[in-house]
């Protein structure tokens, strides 16, 4: 989710920055920009779209001087417009910014109520006028100028910051969002990620969270914000440029399973008002009337966030106390389904763009239904389409196989559950607390749980020459049950079905014998009791249980050939853990067998044709 570089030293900027852009492309953008300093005067060029447009921009308005910054943008705040894209300037200074500003809104209020004329629709250039407030407040220096900015700002950032005033050094910082730091022979450069400086430098200096610095042709100068000066030395990196691109990773998919915690975070950010035991409602962007008025909460998506919307049936009937349906949008396109204005539709979708929700979409607003879409990519078809969007904030997604949107799609949708029991009085203060106390744990929860990958590398060596595959699941573990199947026979072709674990004696259980794994879904929660009755069953056609359970939960030990352990997790936030496990599985079965996990045969990340 957004590119930086940065290039202070004796060569020209401009195409340095470039090919670190390129570097970075990977992480998806919808338009870029350069601003570079030629001594005198910082100059920017920005453009819609890919780098390419960017570089016949700059062809038709070269940039010269040895300094500068560039920016690949993938929309939050704001359309992807150019004059949206970064750098934004404000006086002397100009800003490129990875991450979000959570209070941007008040601080963007303040600053209008100064007299400061915007010329975005960013968060990023809050940032900038912050800085140049200062600068005109008498803080001469651009770093101390900076630390005055981020002293106000609230969120996750990685920022990097040019000034007319200072022609030899770019000051950047980092909060939660990533940057990095290339030593070169004369030279510094910066980037969101490795792999856009490796050409240049092997050697990094990774900047942690609440930190600051001022990069030199010649010198690196670290602080925290508070003002602690930091003493980091560089780390010599041996990544291949395959590797660096994936971040160290094999795969993408592997990539942004790890990535969720952090996903997750993103996408709660803003949005949990812990004090008040609420959402914040302008996140949701339906009015309150809405939410009183509707008598049927009507979920629509396909594949993979079709199965965060069973998730969020669940939450929707538990917590706000509305009937709630879900359907699969392919199916109710073809059909004649009655919607009206008693209707809210919930269209989940992590491209936006997949024309059977689309068409549902329609379908659901011709009949005088509300529709709130939730969804990764800002301005794609199905918000357009919609009453409201709710953004999950995933960051591109590259592997085609679902993991990090499917987890943050489950955050939204609980959000959501708890807007709408809040409004409809199903939900009281205490309670609703209670819930998003939780939400706001699981992104520690799952660090938790993905520390735990090589135990499920060892089940993946045992079974990845399996033909078939059982995932058994009740409840919350229901939807799990099916994303696991999904996931596994995605990307590593074996056969695999997902069953509500009430079902399997209504037929699957004829399925099991020796040969057959059979994945359970059997953490300690109200259902714990029925669902290991089916682990027993199971066991006693002797099928082979694999099961994903709660540490200390040693009834189910003996049951199971292998036992994938979670922590112990309040009821709401269960699938967003036990879903781990089935994505680690299904990625370490399929790397096994050699299949091309970010691209599996016949599958394509957008689905825009019927
Ligand atoms: C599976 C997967 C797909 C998508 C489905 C819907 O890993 O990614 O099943 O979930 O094609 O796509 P979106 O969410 O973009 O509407």
């Amino acid at each position: 989710m957004c590119g930086i570089v940065g290039y202070v030293g004796p060569r020209p900027a401009s195409p340095l920055l470039i090919e670190g852009l390129r570097k970075l492309e990977y992480r998806g953008y919808d338009s870029a920009g350069l601003a570079v300093h030629d001594g005198k005067t910082i100059d920017i060029v920005r453009a819609v779209g890919k780098l390419h447009n960017l570089e016949v921009a700059l062809a038709a308005h070269p940039l010269a001087g040895s300094l500068g910054i560039g920016h690949t943008r993938w929309a939050t705040h704001g359309r992807p417009v150019e004059h949206n894209a970064h750098p934004h300037a404000a006086g002397d200074v100009a800003v490129v910014h990875n991450g979000i500003i959570e209070n941007h809104v008040a601080l963007r209020h303040a600053l209008e109520a100064d007299g400061v004329r915007f010329s975005s629709d960013t968060d990023t250039e809050i940032v900038a006028h912050l800085i140049d407030r200062a600068m005109r407040a008498g803080i001469v220096d651009l770093f101390a100028a900076v630390r005055r900015a981020l002293e106000q700002v609230q969120g996750a950032y990685a920022i990097a910051v040019v000034s007319r005033t200072a022609p030899d050094r770019i000051v950047v910082a980092k909060s939660s969002s990533p940057l990095v730091i290339g030593i070169g022979e004369g030279e510094t450069l910066c980037g969101s990620d490795i792999p856009a400086l490796l050409a240049h430098t092997r050697d990094v200096i990774i900047l942690e969270d609440g930190e600051m610095a001022e990069l030199r042709a010649g010198s690196v100068r670290i602080e925290t914000v508070a003002g602690v000066p930091v003493v980091r030395a560089p780390k010599r990196i041996d990544w291949s440029p395959m590797m660096a691109e994936k971040g160290g990773y094999k795969h993408f998919m592997l990539k942004e399973i790890f990535e969720q915690p952090r996903a997750l975070e993103d996408t709660l950010r803003g949005r949990v008002d812990l004090r008040a035991g609420d959402v914040t409602s302008s996140e949701i962007g339906l009015s309150d009337e809405v939410a009183t008025s509707i008598r049927r909460v009507y979920f629509l998506a396909c594949g993979t966030s079709y199965h965060a919307t069973l998730a969020g049936r669940y939450w929707v009937e538990q917590l706000a106390r509305v009937p709630a349906v879900v359907e699969v949008a392919s199916e109710v396109r073809y059909r004649e389904p009655v919607f009206g204005p008693d209707d809210l539709v919930v269209a989940v979708s992590q491209s936006g763009e997949t024309i059977d929700t689309l068409a549902a979409v329609k379908a659901a607003r011709e009949g005088g239904a509300k529709v709130l879409a939730i969804a990764n990519v800002l301005d794609s078809a199905i918000p357009r389409a919609a009453d409201a969007a709710l953004y999950t904030h995933a960051g591109p997604e590259i592997g085609v196989a679902s993991t990090k949107c499917f987890t943050t799609q489950l955050g939204a949708l609980l959000l959501f559950a708890v807007w709408l029991g809040r409004r409809r009085g199903t939900l009281d203060e205490g309670k609703a607390r209670a819930v998003l106390q939780a939400l706001v744990e699981a992104p520690g929860q799952m660090r938790a749980v993905l520390e735990r990958a090589p135990e499920v590398l060892a089940v993946a060596r045992v079974w990845h020459s399996a033909s078939d595959m059982l995932f058994l699941g009740r409840g919350l573990g229901y939807p799990i049950a099916l994303e696991g199947a999904l996931k596994l026979k995605e990307i590593s072709y074996i056969h695999a079905e997902g069953y509500a674990a009430g079902e399997m004696k209504h037929g699957p259980i004829a399925l099991i014998d020796k040969k057959m794994p059979v994945v359970v879904i059997v953490p300690k929660d109200a259902h714990y009791e029925k669902t290991s009755g089916n682990v027993q069953e199971v066991c006693a056609r002797d099928g082979q249980v694999v099961a994903i359970a709660t540490d200390g939960d040693d009834e189910i030990t003996p049951l199971a050939q292998q036992v994938l352990r979670i922590p112990p997790v309040a009821e709401w936030t269960l699938p967003l853990i036990t879903v781990l496990p089935t994505q680690l599985l299904a990625y370490y079965i399929a790397d096994l067998k050699g299949t091309d996990v970010d691209q599996p045969r016949n599958l394509a990340k957008t689905v825009t044709v019927e």
